[in-house]
């Protein structure tokens, strides 16, 4: 049987499992190949660690450009992660003529116009399915199975570290901080999170899939980006009381001229399916011309899901290279010459709804005066809710509005926290609900 060399370069938790599923999973991947996929090299600073594993003589060695350079390897794997040696060795590999499959989002995202435009002019395969989702075949839906649709819009929880802590704080009423401790002690967040619950990571995989969705550059630096870092007990409870669910989610949706994408803790319904994804799954709805809704659930992180996605752009690679074809399938979904600039519609511009908190003083007029301001602005209210009474201090003051615009929110809020009625600067949280 042909034998297709792999070069793995970063055997961390991700790369174990890579490593483990070719080795021990070998007869199955050949099966189905129709080729041996043998590990041949695999890099890593530490070559010690007791990983489960036993790598034939020769195979585990520090020096990653040696794999990268080895004429002897057909794909090599990417799975060290950052945006420093990471970027060199994808572009070097490149360069050298050899597919890539990564997990890289952050790179993607940041730097991807670089190398795919080196992956697109070398006609070279560069494979991400791993980079946004974990084990959800999110990127080959894109890229492949919905291509005769346009895409309308995509809602996901994509940061399994910020599902699992929103998931604590609403189940236990912790509050953040020992919710993160929790995450970070059980291993699902970083020791610095900044990442995670401060949004980036997803609005790294949303900028990943406008692109594939939409066919514009990557804009990742310009998606409005908020983090979980204020949500409390508070307001999970009082969003539970209206029906909702707070999630993080990475909101995307095709207005032609532009395109809407935000990353911002959200109320949904308890009905949308999304409400129901807790602990630290992920999950995306798609939503197709032709298909409707679609959506994809699963684990988002983790050793061997997220293994089985890099070995499912390693097969589909091997299977170009026994068919001696590349670039099939193009790397961002539509041909490179199709790819243009659509511009992010700014926050301002977007209609939603929201959930306001106000921190008041509980005297007669303090309802109006809030109420006159937000009409002012042409915000209508849905619903308002007084929590509690008191005759010194302040109330919470809790009001859902119908749709409405961004700027005239935040120029209204900004005159009611002027009011000396009012404490604290109001918690504002968007809310997505087809109906009101
Ligand atoms: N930090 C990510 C998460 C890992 O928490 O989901 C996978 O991208």
């Amino acid at each position: 049987m042909r034998k297709i060399n792999i070069g793995l370069l970063g055997c961390g938790t991700v790369g174990t499992g890579v490593a483990k599923m070719l080795i021990e999973n070998k007869n199955l991947i050949s099966s189905r190949v129709g080729a041996d996929l043998i590990l041949r090299r695999v890099a890593d600073i530490d070559v010690k660690r007791d990983r489960g594993l036993t790598f034939d003589d020769g195979v585990l060695i520090t020096d990653a450009q040696q794999v990268v350079d080895d004429p002897e390897i057909d794909i090599i794997i990417e799975m060290i992660g950052g945006e420093g040696i990471a970027r060199e060795l994808i572009l070097r590999a490149i360069e050298h003529g050899k597919p890539v499959v990564t997990a890289n989002k952050a790179l993607l995202a940041s730097q991807g116009d670089v190398i795919f435009k080196a992956a697109a002019e070398k006609g070279i395969d560069l494979a991400f399915e791993a980079s946004v989702g974990g084990c959800m075949p999110i990127i080959k839906a894109l890229r492949e199975s919905l291509v005769g649709n346009h895409i309308k819009s995509m809602t996901g929880i994509l940061n399994g570290t910020c599902n699992y802590i929103l998931s604590k704080i609403s189940d236990e009423k912790s509050s953040f901080a020992s919710a993160l401790a929790e995450a970070q002690a059980n291993g699902f967040a970083e020791t610095d999170p900044t990442l995670d619950v401060g949004g980036f990571d997803t609005a790294h995989k949303l900028a990943i899939l406008a692109c594939l969705a939409y066919g514009t550059g990557m804009n990742f630096k310009d998606i409005y980006t908020e983090g979980i870092s204020r949500i409390t007990p508070l307001d999970i409870e009082y969003s539970s009381q209206f029906g909702y669910k707070i999630k993080l989610l990475a909101i995307s949706k095709d207005h032609g001229d532009a395109i809407e994408a935000r990353v911002h803790p959200t109320m949904i319904p308890f009905d949308n399916l999304l409400s129901n994804v807790n602990g630290s799954l992920n999950a995306i709805t798609i939503s197709g011309d032709a298909v409707g809704d679609i959506l994809l659930y699963g684990h988002g992180a983790g050793m061997m899901p997220t293994a089985s996605a890099v070995i499912s752009d390693t097969v589909d690679i091997s299977r170009n290279i026994l068919s001696g074809v590349n670039s099939r399938i193009p790397l961002l979904a539509y041909q490179m010459d199709h790819i243009r600039h659509i511009p992010l519609m700014p926050l301002d511009e977007i209609l939603t709804h929201y959930y306001v908190r106000f921190s008041a003083l509980d005297q007669p007029g303090v309802l109006s005066k809030i109420a006159g301001i937000l009409g002012n602005y042409g915000i209508s209210i849905k619903t308002v809710h007084q929590k509690g009474r008191k005759t010194s201090g302040s109330v919470p003051i809790v009001m859902l509005t119908h749709l409405s615009k961004e700027a005239d929110v935040r120029k209204a809020l900004a005159e009611i926290t002027a009011l000396d009625i009012v404490g604290d600067a109001p918690v504002l949280i968007r809310i997505e609900d087809e109906d009101g």
